[in-house]
């Protein structure tokens, strides 16, 4: 069960073996290699990789969702060492304005960190933190067709296919997986 140590301040989540936190300024820094990684980008957007500025960039977009919202991505550690291994939280699905309004729940990790249940582990405590101190009703969650550990970690979740679609921008094929809270 996950249980949130510091309900006063921003949110952040600990479950087992990882902790669920905000942004820090230097993230970028363990966070680069693992956008500039073909192998992990290959299901994200059109599959490009960002550098160093554009990992900053996008932090800096994922921290300002967090003051909007209240609700966003948070960067995954492991409590073991402290190793930045990637992010899980919600996100606002502007690219998809077909299912607008939404929240979908996303993860992208390094590739030396899948494989291990660390994706599954993180999105069961956003989920139920979605739920229990959101107040959220329904998420979806849109993988790129062909993204088979995005989607089973879906149904995992217990999460349903919804539909399928194409992203408007790169005509890539979707699916949409949504699940009530
Ligand atoms: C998607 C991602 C976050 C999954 O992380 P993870 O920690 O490895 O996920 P988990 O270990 O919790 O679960 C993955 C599941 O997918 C399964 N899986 C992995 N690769 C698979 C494949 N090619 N085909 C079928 N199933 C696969 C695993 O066996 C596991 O299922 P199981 O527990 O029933 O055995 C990780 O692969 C990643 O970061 N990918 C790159 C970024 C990305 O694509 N993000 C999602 C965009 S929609």
């Amino acid at each position: 069960m996950a249980e949130s140590p510091r309900s006063l301040e921003a949110p952040a989540l600990t479950t087992p073996r990882l902790l669920l936190r905000q942004w820090r300024d230097d993230d970028a820094d363990a966070f680069a290699p693992i956008t500039a990684d073909p192998e992990v980008m290959r299901y994200i957007h059109d599959g490009s990789t960002l550098d160093r500025a554009g990992t900053g960039a996008r932090i800096a977009l994922w921290r300002r969702h967090w003051e909007q919202h209240g609700f966003g991505l948070y960067a995954v550690e492991l409590r073991a060492t402290g190793e930045l291994i990637g992010f899980t939280g919600l996100a606002t699905p502007l690219f998809l304005p077909e299912i607008m309004p939404a929240v979908e729940i996303g993860w992208r990790l390094g590739r030396s960190s899948w494989g291990q249940g660390y994706a599954t582990e993180a999105a069961r405590a956003v989920v139920d933190q979605a739920r229990s101190e959101f107040g959220l009703k329904r998420l979806v969650s849109v993988h790129i067709v062909g993204n088979e550990a995005s989607a089973r970690v879906m149904v995992k979740l217990g999460m349903r296919l919804d539909r399928e679609t194409v992203q408007p921008d790169t005509g890539r094929p979707l699916r949409v997986y949504a699940m009530d809270l």
